[in-house]
């Protein structure tokens, strides 16, 4: 189950995401919340500030944020020792809750900084007479996991420094992200070694910005872990993979799918076929979205050289620039197309990436929630790959 504040303080219009993906939660949440936004900003790599028009909430349907904060105070403060509004907040609270600290900084908090954080909270929640309030320590670092956070009910401070000032919130809300783990793990075929994340596949599927009953394409399907999302999260979709043994996994894991769900509908398609040539294999039909994983790279065991990793760039780049001019044309106007792309981290330490540049031509342009451009592709922060890193282009079908 996810987690919410039992007392929501009355500021909740203005949040803090802490961003599972960096930059690509940050995407994703402008693009979920981009009608009701009234400001947003990058504070730093995983952390985010957004303001919204109303508070009927909405980051429930984010897959990419670790934790959504509200705040306390107004503005931010020079001292977290004088919070008068701390009484107000801890009212609804009996006297012996669970309580933790988050501390965030742009270059990570020190121990020492931590700690004092730390007594200051707790001197304030002792001084605001709640005796038996009970503190919970990070096993390490300056931040109690978000699943602990949810299992034990704890109250969760979030602190931010930003230059001298603190600003002070507290958790709202923790994704359930057990769910996802389920999906990934539990299917008939898990095939680890060419597919991202079922929660990676949600965000993915987010930024398509699809609503229920929509339709979407995957022209890479492998395994269908992004059409499995698709059906979770109410869509029908269409697989296609050139690969028959392919599409038999994503067949296996769909109906594993329906049997979970309890449901008889079977709102998905599977076609063995080329996606480049995508126009007649979808006979006419248009969907409202593509969203694609296709990384073409052959198996490497080691750091490739600039000359190789170039070499491996420009044979997958092919593929992706032909099938996009497919993609574009199986979507419908105002549709959008989310690929993921790779990139080659060498042994001389440079990046090489599929770029996909003069997308002008296929119909498309460059997705832009909000007004300050995203630039592309934007890179998946925190996966443990070593060399193949992940990024993701998002465009619209004009
Ligand atoms: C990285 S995998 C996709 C993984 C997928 N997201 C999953 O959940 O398993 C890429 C897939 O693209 C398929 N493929 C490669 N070239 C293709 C083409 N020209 N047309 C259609 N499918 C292709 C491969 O067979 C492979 O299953």
């Amino acid at each position: 189950m996810p987690y919410l504040l039992p007392h929501t303080p009355t500021i909740n219009k203005k949040l803090v995401l802490i961003l599972a993906f960096g930059n690509l939660s940050y995407l994703e949440a402008c693009s979920v919340l981009s009608d009701r936004l009234s400001s947003s900003k990058q504070l730093w790599e995983d952390v985010a500030m957004l303001e919204l028009k109303d508070a009927r909430g909405g980051y429930e349907n984010l897959a990419g944020v670790h934790k959504v904060a509200v705040s306390i105070t107004p503005n931010p403060r020079a001292r977290l020792d004088d919070i008068e509004e701390l009484d107000d907040f801890l009212g609804g609270f009996d006297d012996g809750f669970n309580f933790s600290v988050s501390l965030y900084s742009p270059e990570g908090s020190g121990e020492a900084e931590y700690e004092e954080v730390l007594s200051t909270l707790l001197a304030a929640v002792r001084e605001a007479a709640f005796r038996k309030a009970n503190l919970v320590r990070p096993r390490n670092g300056s931040e109690v996991l978000t699943r602990e956070i949810a299992s034990r009910k704890i109250v969760d401070f979030v602190v931010l420094r930003l230059g001298e000032k603190y600003w002070l919130g507290a958790t709202l809300y923790v994704p359930d992200s057990q769910q996802f783990q389920v999906r990934s793990n539990e299917r008939p075929v898990v095939s680890s070694q060419i597919s991202i994340s079922s929660r990676l596949a949600r965000l993915l599927l987010n930024l398509g910005g699809v609503r229920k009953g929509g339709v979407i394409l995957d022209p890479f399907c492998g395994s269908g872990t992004i059409l499995a999302e698709a059906i979770t999260a109410g869509l029908s979709c269409i697989g296609v993979d050139r690969d028959r043994n392919r599409i038999e996994n994503s067949r296996q894991n769909l109906e594993w799918l329906s049997k979970t769900l309890k449901t008889s509908a079977k709102p998905y398609t599977l076609k063995v076929g080329d996606s480049t040539r995508l126009e007649s294999l979808m006979d006419g039909v248009q969907v409202d979205a593509v969203v694609t994983e296709p990384i073409l790279l052959p198996k490497i065991d080691a750091t490739p050289t600039l000359d190789k990793a170039r070499k491996m760039i420009r044979n997958s780049s092919r593929l992706y620039s032909e099938s996009l001019y497919s993609m574009a044309a199986v979507v419908r106007k105002g549709g959008r197309v989310v690929i993921v792309a790779p990139s080659l981290r060498t042994t001389e330490d440079r990046d090489v990436s599929v770029l996909l540049e003069d997308v002008g031509a296929a119909g498309l342009a460059p997705f832009q929630p909000v007004q300050v451009p995203f630039e592309y592709p934007v890179r998946i922060s925190h996966e443990n790959t070593r060399w193949v890193r992940r990024m993701v282009y998002v465009f619209e079908r004009v």
